[in-house]
């Protein structure tokens, strides 16, 4: 059987986009943020298929088919998983590998990253030679030390249009071998291909992974010329969306800290004014495995990107993805100056270092923005102000980021505590009451639907609260352990629901994250089109821990009422019990 790697799944999913492979069988209207079609598995006048961009998933209303663009191609194609894998790759042209292919490939790479060695030696040591001089100056120019060209093995392509080549022949590559490293490039003229140097009159940045291999390089003009920056292609050796430049120095920095800055030049300039934690994209936008990455090495993240409006959208869209994997980034502000290299070289390392300790979260820096609005003075603003802000505290997932910024607005605008958090529980209040009436209503519709959860339909109270536990937790990755704490698998009332829950903690045991493509190797196509459901469902769902409480205790309740003996109990748990249902009652 051919197994094919979360990795390959990952980067299949990051080109075929859920919305427009399912465009390219039906048609698809807009509903909101999501997209809406008449479902190609079952017959019908009006649509039920709704198409989720966020979680790339979909779920048909009427027939109980979804899952991710994978289980999509299996049902329409009629295939199985490996085979559908196979089309949609083929369809982009990304090649599932079979073993002996992969022994190939593993040749081949090590080819490359030979190669690639070389080729960084080589650019290295033109900066030595006449040939690279303008190199060396341009470096000189933006005061870059040497022993920091030294450090970041930095370079010259010279201005030639076989330069490398002719070394990297000389060392015995062939010109298709260095086409595959994307280190030359190639045209085809009256039939006969021709192959030149892909960097020319550039500096050269070599791009070093964890191991220190070189994977790739980027190269900058040395004038105003376009493009400003050059990056290698991906290879086999090299994924762009997959790396973080310096990584491989910033993880030795063994600080707490990773600073995300937009550009290899931040970075090294970073580097040079002591910030050894600084790492950069390439050239890309931000991607997931970069969070995770990330995330890996430091849980307090910087952005410091540049400080105009494109690097300002850039960051809300850095700092939403960090969020998404449990992490509060901080936001460097840098007045005065476009980017980091230019702020350090302005006010000095020393104003840089202030201005990261000072730096905030996004959060802080989005109330800020807020309160820039309105006219305090003025009472409907204030009024308004007020709404605004509390509105936006109820959206926070932590009763304790409540708390903490209650206590901001209230000092603020010198009014006492009690005043916010009045206003500010009226609105919970309301949204959960809201959210227990949609259970008690919607209970019975998931009961007799549920063919693969048939326990639903004898607890239905308790199966939406364990769907309930089962989306937060896939939405809050970070609160396994506060939801492990509370309610172990075994507690779960429904077998399939429970059976989801241990599945999902097993995964997050590896450091994993939650995409829906993940469980392929676990679900059947039916059970894929459930969980699609649950994580999908419940637009207006608030998305508290207070919330996930309530869904803790409803399912804890019955857990009790299927197992108690009450005369196994001490008098003491007894009473323990009635306190804790009558605390129960209130909500
Ligand atoms: P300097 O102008 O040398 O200070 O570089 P910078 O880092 O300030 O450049 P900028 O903010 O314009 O770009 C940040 C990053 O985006 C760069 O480091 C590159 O990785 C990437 N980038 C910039 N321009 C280009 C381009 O023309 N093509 C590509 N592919 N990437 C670019
Ligand atoms: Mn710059």
């Amino acid at each position: 059987m051919v197994k094919i790697s979360e990795n390959f799944i990952a980067q299949l999913k990051a080109v075929c986009d859920i919305t427009s492979v399912i465009s390219s069988y039906v048609e698809l209207k807009s509903i909101g943020r999501n997209k809406k079609c008449l479902c190609p598995f079952h017959l019908e006048k009006t649509p039920s298929l709704v198409v989720y961009e966020e979680t790339q998933s979909f779920y048909c209303f009427g027939c109980g088919a979804g899952g991710d663009v994978i289980t999509f191609i299996e049902k329409i194609e009629n295939l199985n998983y490996v085979d559908a894998v196979k089309l949609l790759a083929s369809r982009v042209g990304m090649t599932v590998l079979e073993d002996e292919q992969g022994d190939k490939l593993s040749k081949k790479r090590e080819r490359i990253l030979k190669m690639n060695k070389i080729a960084a030696k080589f650019f290295f040591n033109n900066l030595r030679l006449d040939k690279g001089k303008a190199g060396l100056e341009y470096f000189y120019k933006r005061q870059i030390l040497k022993k920091n060209i030294i450090k970041f093995g930095l370079g010259y392509a010279a201005d030639s249009w076989n330069d490398l080549q002719n070394h990297l022949e000389s060392k015995g590559f062939s010109c298709e071998e260095m086409f595959e490293a994307d280190l030359v490039s190639r045209s085809t003229k009256n039939g006969n291909i021709n192959y030149y140097d892909k960097f020319r009159n550039r500096v050269i940045f070599p791009i070093i992974d964890l191991r220190g291999n070189v994977i790739g390089f980027g190269g900058r003009v040395l004038d105003d010329s376009k493009p400003k920056y050059l990056n290698s292609s991906d290879t086999v050796v090299f994924k762009k969306s997959l790396g973080l430049y310096a990584l491989y120095f910033a993880k030795n920095s063994r600080l707490e800290t990773l600073i995300l800055c937009e550009g290899y030049m931040d970075v090294i300039a970073m580097h040079q004014g002591g910030f050894t934690n600084a790492v950069a994209t390439l050239g890309t936008a931000l991607t997931a495995e970069q969070t995770r990455l990330m995330s890996r090495h430091a849980k307090d993240i910087v952005i410091a990107y540049d400080s105009d409006k494109a690097g300002r959208i850039a960051m809300e869209r850095a700092s939403k993805m960090f969020m998404d994997i449990g992490i509060k980034p901080r936001v460097l502000k840098i007045n005065g100056a476009k980017d980091p290299d230019e702020y350090i070289k302005k006010y000095g390392a020393g104003r840089l270092k202030v201005a990261i300790d000072e730096a905030q979260s996004v959060t802080k820096t989005k109330i800020e923005n807020m309160s820039d609005k309105y006219d305090l003075d003025d009472p409907e603003q204030k009024r308004n102000y007020i709404n605004e802000y509390c509105a936006f505290i109820c959206n926070m997932v932590d009763p304790l980021d409540r708390e903490v910024y209650i206590g901001e607005l209230c000092r603020e605008l010198g009014l006492p505590r009690e005043v916010i958090s009045n206003q500010v529980n009226f609105i919970l209040n309301k949204k959960r009451k809201s959210y227990r009436k949609n259970v008690d209503r919607e209970f019975a519709r998931v009961s007799y639907r549920d063919k693969i959860n048939p326990d639903s339909a004898k607890y239905p109270k308790a199966a939406k609260a364990e769907q309930g536990i089962i989306k937060f937790l896939f939405n809050n990755p970070d609160y396994a352990d506060y939801i492990y704490n509370k309610i172990k698998p075994d507690e779960f009332i429904t077998k399939w629901h429970k059976r989801v829950y241990e599945i999902m903690l097993d995964r997050l045991k590896l450091n994993d994250n939650f995409d829906v493509s993940a469980f392929h190797s676990v679900f059947d196509e039916d059970e894929m089109g459930t969980f699609s459901r649950i994580i999908n469902e419940n637009s207006n769902f608030s998305n508290t821990v207070e919330v996930l409480d309530d869904y803790i205790s409803v399912v804890k309740d019955e857990h009790e009422k299927n197992t108690e003996n009450i005369s196994d109990m001490t008098l003491e748990q007894i009473e323990n019990r009635r306190k804790d249902k009558a605390k129960k009652k209130r909500w």
